[in-house]
């Protein structure tokens, strides 16, 4: 495997998703520990995308528990329903939030935050975990995020 990402300078984003996603695939392939790929996946993510916070919450003990991430330190711990994790989490579905202000009981982790996206996995049928990515900008996720960030959970194996 090789260790290092070619990060393809575009503006077309579902270009750079195109790209990066086999990459991360490739990555993770045979590597079977959890915590090792989910780090992976966030560092990857944040050399292509260069965004404010990527990373994961897991799902331990009914709360969502902070796991592998790139980017400032972060709250450890989201209840169910509690913020934009939570509500995905509860959902059970992608939350798209362009202004993080206007989302009633989204938790600032940091204040420089504007706009998130959170996208939960499943083992089976349950959610097992989230992916949330913070951006310092208004505005910054829309139906590609979702799509291919939903494409990418999918390669997660617990
Ligand atoms: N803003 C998130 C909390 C996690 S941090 O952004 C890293 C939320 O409202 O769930």
């Amino acid at each position: 495997m090789a260790e290092d990402l070619q990060i393809l300078q575009s503006a077309d984003k579902a270009a750079q998703y195109q790209s990066l996603l086999p990459q991360i695939e490739a990555l993770i392939q045979g590597e079977t520990d959890l915590t090792a790929n989910l780090a992976n996946i966030a560092a990857a993510l944040k050399e292509q995308f260069k965004w404010f916070w990527v990373g994961f919450y897991l799902v331990k003990n009914g709360e969502l528990v902070l796991g592998p991430f790139q980017g400032p330190v972060a709250c450890t711990r989201i209840g169910l329903g509690k913020g934009v994790c939570g509500a995905a989490w509860q959902q059970r579905k992608t939350l798209i939030v362009p202004d993080v202000e206007a989302f009633p009981g989204h938790i600032a982790c940091s204040s420089l935050s504007q706009s998130e996206i959170v996208v939960p996995f499943f083992k089976g049928d349950e959610v097992v975990g989230v992916l949330d990515v913070d951006s310092e900008l208004l505005d910054q996720f829309d139906e590609t995020d979702a799509l291919y960030l939903e494409e990418l959970v999918k390669m997660i194996v617990f």
